[in-house]
């Protein structure tokens, strides 16, 4: 299918590692894959909401449940201790993936979602007041903008939004008017999963650092499609999940510099997280486990250590390459027809997204005829109302690229937004 001289990557290679994306869509949806209307090749690109899974993930998976299957750090005998082991060293695989220092810095949660109420419950109520300022971006995803906008409400302390220009960069001018000595916190988007807006997050760590805040970084669409390192960003904290990177989903990661990860209180108490305790009080586990109360997510951490060694196998600057050749292809196609509105910077200075409206359609009406082309894209406000109320728009479609897919995926995706265009004209 993909012509190979023109990808920094093996997607042929690699598409052979996804047997989903053989499959044909369009049947009855309570036999997947088997009713006779599945006739549609699937052409997935919604990897911005979770990418799919190659078989050496899957393999770590079912190597642990048929070879090692057993609860950790509770047990001496030997299956508990296989267990520990891994699940261990998939800290230590996420830290170097990251550049951090080690696997104290490295809390597994939930998802990125968790790892931001994870600081804003654990640091926010201790730390934030009246008179005190959180900084965020106009584009921040829901699960920072709630988040920080709930714990603001708890404590007093007030929310800042950095502006988005009208060309969707983020105003770096006005980040340095809103950041000031009241700033404890500055929370941001690395990569806008609506715009595709790559924000100047070392420039923001400065800005921060300079007024004696952190710095949050949520990075669940950077992570996954561009090499990140903490150190080079300087970041405080960084979020991302592991779903949206070839792993499973119920994993996330919260890497926090150690100094302020020891200096805050736990999120959730129970068992796996105490060092001892008696019936009048209760003493914390060393790091990360301090933060990871009762049975923590050893498959899924198990299974990201796999997803990693496949993405770093790759390299994760030919997957930023990849999907930077894709976005702009997108950005140029979809651009080409005048009643196509894309949002975001242009094709050159973004992430691997393209969300855009098709003048006079509903994006549910344009994804469901893209659907029925076996196209998957998302429809909605992916979780940033507020931009699309700034955006003047309810909602947008998105479609959002990975590493197995090709550009004639996209040039399938533009056929049927042009069916689209001729069947509402
Ligand atoms: C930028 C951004 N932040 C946070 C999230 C939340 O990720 P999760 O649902 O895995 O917690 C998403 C998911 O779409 C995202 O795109």
């Amino acid at each position: 299918m993909s012509t190979q001289e023109s990808y920094p990557i093996d997607v042929d290679a690699i598409r052979a590692d996804f047997p989903i994306l053989d499959r044909k869509v369009g049947g009855d949806i309570e036999t997947p894959g088997e009713g006779p209307d599945d006739t549609r090749p699937l052409i997935y690109l919604d990897n911005a909401a979770t990418t799919q899974t190659p078989k050496q993930v899957v393999d770590s998976i079912v190597d642990y449940y048929y070879g090692y299957n057993s609860n950790v750090h509770r047990g001496i005998h030997h299956l508990s201790q296989e267990a520990s082991v891994a699940y261990e060293a998939a800290h230590d695989r996420v830290a170097e993936f990251i550049g951090a220092e080690g696997r104290e810095e490295i809390v597994f949660t939930k998802n990125t979602t968790e790892s931001l109420n994870l600081v804003a419950y654990a640091w926010g109520l201790a730390e934030l007041g009246p008179g005190d300022t959180v900084v965020l971006t106009e584009m921040e995803h829901h699960a920072s903008l709630v988040t920080w906008q709930q714990i603001a409400k708890k404590t007093g302390a007030s929310v800042e939004y950095i502006r988005v220009d009208d060309d969707g960069r983020l105003d770096i001018d006005h980040a340095a008017e809103l950041i000031d000595d009241d700033t404890e916190m500055v929370s941001t988007v690395h990569v806008s999963n609506t715009l595709g807006t790559v924000a100047p997050v070392a420039e923001l760590a400065d800005l921060a650092h300079e007024h004696d805040a952190y710095i949050f970084v949520d990075g669940a669409q950077s992570v996954p499609t561009r090499p990140v390192d903490v150190g080079e960003i300087d970041a405080d904290f960084l979020a991302f999940s592991g779903h949206k990177m070839l792993g499973p989903t119920g994993i996330g990661v919260l890497y926090g510099k150690e100094h302020i990860l020891d200096s805050m209180q736990p999120y959730l108490y129970g068992g796996e997280m105490i060092r001892s305790v008696t019936y009048e009080d209760s003493t914390w586990e060393d790091l990360p486990w301090k933060f990871e109360a009762g049975t923590p997510v050893i498959e899924q951490g198990i299974a990201l250590h796999a997803a990693i060694d496949y993405l770093d196998e790759i390299g994760m600057q030919n997957v930023q390459a990849h999907e930077e050749l894709l976005a702009e292809y997108a950005y140029d196609r979809l651009t080409e027809f005048d009643d196509v509105e894309v949002y975001g910077p242009p094709g050159d200075e973004r992430g691997g997204l393209v969300a855009f409206n098709l003048d006079g359609v509903h994006a549910h009406d344009l994804s469901s005829i893209l659907n029925d082309h076996g196209v998957a894209i998302r429809a909605g406000d992916h979780c940033t109302q507020p931009l699309h109320d700034k955006l003047g728009v309810p909602a947008s479609t998105r479609a959002s690229f990975y590493v197995y897919n090709e550009k004639s995926e996209i040039d399938a995706l533009v056929d049927a937004v042009d069916d689209a265009r001729q069947l509402f004209a």
